[in-house]
C-alpha cells in the first residue's frame, strides 16, 4: 500500500491547478444512463472513485471511452443491458447508489446493492428510497439489495425532504427528468455540484426550474439526448489548498478555484487570518500575520462544508487561542482527532463538538488515514509539523485528490509518495 512522506516547515508558494470536482463527476457520470446517445464529460478527475463509477456504468452496458490523451474527458453511450449494481462495486463506493434513480427511470427496474454504513457514519439511503416510492416505485429490500420496480414508469410527485440530502436530491432529480408529469423537490440540497448536474440535464433536454434554489421543479420528458458538459472545479480541493497556504504561511494561486463556490468558508478563513481574493483565472490565498482560533459548525451549502472539517481542524491546531468545531452532518467524523493528537495537537471531542487548543507547532509522526478527508488533513498536518510525517495507507486519499503530492511539491513542499 502506498505511503506519503512529508518533511514539514516549508511555506507554500506558487500555483496549483484545481481539478474537476469528484462529487460533481459521479452524478454526471450516472446521468449517462439517462440516454442512449453520447454524453461527453470534460474535466473529470482521474481518481479511484471516478474509475469505480466507470466500471459500474460499463457493467450496466454503457461504453466508457476516453477520447483525449489526458484521460479527463469521458464519452459515455450505449444501451443499458444490465440493471444490477453488484455488491462488490457498491461496497467500494457509496455514491454507486446514484445509478438507482436513472436505471429505474430508463428501464423501469433496478437492483442495486445497499451501500451500508461507512467510516464517517451510518449514512442511510432512506430518503432516496422513500422519494422513489412517492414517485410510484415498488421497493423491496432483500438479500442486501434494493429491488425497485416501476412497471408503468415513474410518476411526478411533490417530495419534501426532512433534511437536505445531496445524494437523494441528485438521485430523484435524475429520475424525475424522465417521469410522467411534474416533480417538485422541496428542501432540496443546493450544493454547486447539484447546479452542475441540473445544467447538464438541461443540456440533455430536461425541463428543470429553480436551479440553485432549495425547490426544484422538474417536468418529465419522454427522452433525453446527448450533450457535452464540463465538470466544475472541486471546491473541497480548493478549500484544502487554501488551508495549506494558511497553515504554512505561504501564498498560493489556485487556478480555476471559484470564490462563489466556497460559501461560509471564505468569511471563516478571513476571520482566522487567511485572505482569499478572486483573480481573473482563479483565487489567491494568503496568510495575513498570525492565525486566530475561530469556531465553525458544519451545515449544508452554503454553510461550512463537512468535507472541510478535518482540514480546518489542522488549521485551528496551529492557530492562536481555542476554537470549537461542531459536526452536524455525520455522527462519526472525528476519526482524524487521535492521529492529529499523536502529532502534538490538543483536541478534545465532546459529542458532536471538538475543542481545539492551538499550539505553535506539531511534530511529525507515522499516522494512519481512516477516510478521504481525514487523510488529506494528515497531509496538511505533515506540512506544518517539525520532522518527518509518514501518512500510511493512502488509498482513501486516492479516491478523491488528484496527484496531491505532485501539486504540493511543485509549490515547495518536501513531499513524496513511496510505493
Ligand atoms: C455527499 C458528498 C459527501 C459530503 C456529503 C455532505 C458525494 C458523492 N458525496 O454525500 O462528500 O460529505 O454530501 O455534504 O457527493 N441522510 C439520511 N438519509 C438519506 C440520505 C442522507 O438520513 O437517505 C443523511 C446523512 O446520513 C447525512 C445527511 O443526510 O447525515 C447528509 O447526507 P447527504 O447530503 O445525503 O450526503 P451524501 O450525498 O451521501
Amino acid at each position: 500500500m502506498d505511503k506519503i512522506r512529508i518533511r514539514g516547515g516549508r511555506p507554500l508558494q506558487g500555483e496549483i491547478e484545481i481539478s474537476g470536482a469528484k462529487n460533481a463527476s459521479l452524478p454526471l457520470m450516472a446521468a449517462g444512463l439517462l440516454t442512449d446517445e453520447r454524453l461527453v464529460l470534460t474535466r473529470v478527475p482521474v481518481l479511484a472513485d471516478t474509475q469505480t463509477m466507470a466500471l459500474l456504468l460499463e457493467q450496466h452496458g454503457i461504453a466508457v471511452e476516453r477520447p483525449a490523451n489526458d484521460g479527463h474527458t469521458l464519452s459515455l453511450g450505449g444501451p443499458i443491458t444490465n440493471t444490477e449494481a453488484p455488491y462488490d462495486i457498491v461496497s467500494r463506493m457509496r455514491a454507486s447508489i446514484l445509478v438507482l434513480g436513472p436505471l429505474l427511470a430508463r428501464t423501469r427496474e433496478a437492483r442495486v446493492s445497499l451501500p451500508g454504513g461507512c467510516e464517517i457514519g451510518a449514512r442511510p439511503v432512506d430518503l432516496h428510497l422513500k422519494g422513489l416510492e412517492q414517485m410510484g416505485a415498488t421497493i423491496l429490500l432483500e438479500g442486501g439489495y434494493v429491488n425497485a420496480k416501476a412497471p408503468n414508469g415513474l410518476q411526478g410527485a411533490t417530495i419534501v425532504f426532512p433534511l437536505p440530502s445531496v445524494g437523494a436530491t441528485e438521485n430523484l432529480l435524475m429520475a424525475a427528468t424522465l417521469a410522467n408529469g411534474r416533480t417538485v423537490l422541496a428542501n432540496a440540497a443546493r450544493e454547486p455540484e447539484i447546479i452542475n448536474l441540473c445544467d447538464c440535464l438541461v443540456a440533455m433536454g430536461a425541463q428543470i426550474t429553480g436551479i440553485g434554489t432549495d425547490r426544484l421543479t422538474i417536468d418529465g420528458v419522454a427522452s433525453l439526448h446527448g450533450a457535452t458538459c464540463a465538470v466544475i472545479a472541486d471546491r473541497i480541493e480548493t478549500g484544502t489548498y487554501a488551508c495549506a497556504a494558511g497553515i504554512t504561511g505561504g501564498t498560493l494561486h489556485l487556478r480555476g478555484g471559484r470564490l462563489d463556490h466556497l460559501g461560509a468558508l471564505v468569511s471563516t478563513l478571513a476571520e482566522v487570518g487567511v485572505e482569499i481574493t478572486a483573480t481573473d483565472t482563479g483565487i489567491t490565498v494568503q496568510r495575513r500575520n498570525g492565525l486566530h482560533g475561530v469556531d465553525a459548525m458544519t451545515s449544508p451549502y452554503p454553510g461550512f462544508p463537512t468535507d472541510m472539517q478535518a482540514q480546518y481542524m489542522v488549521l485551528m491546531s496551529v492557530a492562536e487561542g481555542a476554537s470549537m468545531i461542531t459536526e452536524t452532518i455525520f455522527e462519526n467524523r472525528f476519526m482524524h482527532v487521535p492521529e492529529l493528537n499523536r502529532m502534538g495537537a490538543r483536541i478534545n471531542v465532546h459529542g458532536a463538538s471538538a475543542i481545539v487548543r492551538g499550539t505553535p507547532w506539531l511534530s511529525g509522526a507515522p499516522v494512519m488515514a481512516t477516510d478521504l478527508r481525514a487523510s488529506v488533513s494528515l497531509i496538511l498536518a505533515g506540512l506544518v509539523a517539525r520532522g518527518e510525517t509518514i501518512v500510511n495507507d493512502v488509498h482513501h486519499l486516492d479516491r478523491g485528490f488528484e496527484t496531491v503530492e505532485r501539486k504540493l511539491a511543485a509549490c515547495g513542499a518536501d513531499i513524496e509518495r513511496m510505493t
